[in-house]
């Protein structure tokens, strides 16, 4: 009778049996990253948002354009030096903020880590954190497109 084969894991944890697989949707999104910039020169985004710190490498920035009208996302570019899961999550998250319209602002702030996993078909327990960043990130380029937006709304008064 064959032997069935082990699945081995995608990572491997040095010196241990210990590892983690990560879904086929997870695998897309690290080997094709969306809508990531790798090169911001002369893309003007309405809101900018960055978390993390390129110290320790986990630093995520997000650009986003705005429909001023419908206060939609048109558009959502990213890039990071976080790990694959950081790359996977922020890919997916680009691509929901922008399908179907675009998400409105008021929906992109309450935009759950939780909501991109589900998503993604799941992230390791340990890797959680990842999927974080792209999503902090997001609602800080959220909070800058307001900021940006009374400014110049207060110049306009004047
Ligand atoms: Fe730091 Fe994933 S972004 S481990």
């Amino acid at each position: 009778m064959k032997e069935k084969k082990k699945k081995l894991p995608d990572v491997m944890v040095c010196d241990t049996d210990d590892g983690w697989l990560y879904t086929e949707t997870v695998k897309d999104h690290f080997f094709h990253p969306r809508n990531i910039l790798l090169d911001d020169t002369g893309y003007e985004a309405d809101g900018i948002g960055l978390v993390g710190s390129a110290a320790c490498g986990d630093m995520m920035l997000v650009w986003i354009m705005v429909d001023p009208k419908t206060e939609r996302i048109t558009d959502c570019k990213w890039r990071t030096f976080g790990c694959a899961s950081a790359i996977a999550s922020t890919s997916m998250m680009s691509v929901m903020v922008t399908e179907n319209g675009g998400m409105s602002l008021k929906d992109a702030v309450h935009l759950k880590p939780q909501h991109i996993l589900a998503r993604l078909g799941g992230l390791p327990e340990r890797k959680f954190h990842c999927s974080v960043l792209g999503q902090e990130a997001l609602r800080d380029a959220v909070e800058n497109y307001y900021s940006r937006k009374s400014k110049e709304t207060e110049k306009d008064d004047r």
